[in-house]
């Protein structure tokens, strides 16, 4: 509203002040926050070391997001914290605008919003057979039978899970567990997923089924958080990359801005992904122009040849 009224004000010739317009910006932004962690502190008991120090962070809604880091840099850690599996020491953590509360009622309200598929698939699967796994969230949601049958089904099916619904979860492959996994956490429409390293200990075939179902998702406007440590998979999938280093964030940004901060690379002991060393040493040989936008992608990169 004031907007309209400053603009209507701005072009009769009347002056607006800058700032009036920025704060209008910062607000509107301020509404596309899904997540936002305020200055939050964890330490493990009996760790002297925190596992999380003073960390702020902002993630827009619908946005594709890839957290970077090296081991121990706090990004399991933030997962459990912004789902409220772990309770922050200190700061904030806010879903949809709202802080999570830390009673029964605001815990499943915000697992209901928030997933996480866990690195090791194992630390989540617990019941007997797949169908049952799956059940499990969406009635523990307090969703009715009929309608949680029907969204498992939905589920099985859009996961191609049927060939091995009735077996028992432990008796799956790595692969099957990393989809069951997926699913639990899908049929209970969460607003963020996240993912804990979802490629790790996955064959080709297996990541790239779970690279699909991640692309399906960000289809439907949910938003995804993923840890990985493939740059190449993070440059041209990523709408933003977060980088953590001993806790804190240390950048965030998008992916090209993220990859030309070498300090901040470096930091998290991170190498440039492939695309943009070849962009970067054909610019330098004179082989592409030197004005050129970054390449997002391979086939970018080679259709500039
Ligand atoms: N269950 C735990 N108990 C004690 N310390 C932990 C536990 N999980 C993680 N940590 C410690 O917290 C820090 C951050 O770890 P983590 O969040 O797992 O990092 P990342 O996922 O980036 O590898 C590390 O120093 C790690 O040793
Ligand atoms: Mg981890």
């Amino acid at each position: 509203m004031s907007y309209c009224l400053n603009s209507f004000l701005a072009g009769c010739g009347f002056g607006v002040d800058e700032p009036e317009d920025m704060e209008y910006n910062e607000m509107e932004q301020e509404k596309n926050w899904v997540i936002e962690v305020q200055d939050v502190s964890y330490t493990y008991d009996g760790d002297g070391k925190k596992a999380l120090d003073g960390l702020n962070l902002n993630i827009r809604r619908g946005a594709k997001v890839a957290f970077m880091g090296g081991n121990g840099s706090g990004k399991s850690t933030l997962f459990l914290c912004l789902n409220g599996i772990r309770r922050p020491d200190t700061g904030r953590i806010c879903i949809d605008g709202k802080p999570i509360r830390y009673t029964r009622k605001g815990l499943l309200e915000v697992r209901g919003k928030v997933g996480i598929v866990f690195q090791e698939p194992d630390d989540q699967l617990f019941s007997a057979s797949v169908y049952e796994e799956i059940s499990f969230g969406i009635l523990n949601l307090g969703t009715d039978e009929e309608t949680a049958r029907k969204e498992v089904e939905r589920v099985i099916e859009e996961l191609e899970i049927t060939p091995f619904q009735d077996r028992p979860a432990h008796a799956l492959s790595g692969g099957q567990k990393k989809q069951v996994a997926i699913a639990d956490i899908l049929v209970m429409h969460p607003e963020v997923m996240i993912l804990d390293e979802p490629a790790a200990a996955l064959d080709p075939k297996h990541t790239g089924k779970v690279e699909e179902i991640v692309e399906s998702l960000t289809a439907k406007g949910i938003t995804v958080l993923m840890a990985t440590h493939d740059m190449d998979y993070a440059y041209d999938w990523a709408d933003e990359i977060v980088l953590m280093h001993e806790g804190k964030v240390i950048r965030q940004g998008t992916p090209f801005e993220v990859c030309t901060d070498r300090t901040a690379l470096e930091q998290a002991s991170l190498e440039l992904p492939a695309v943009v060393r070849i962009y970067e040493r054909l610019k330098e040989k004179g082989r592409i122009p030197g004005d050129i936008a970054p390449p997002g992608n391979v086939d970018e990169l080679i259709a500039y040849l």
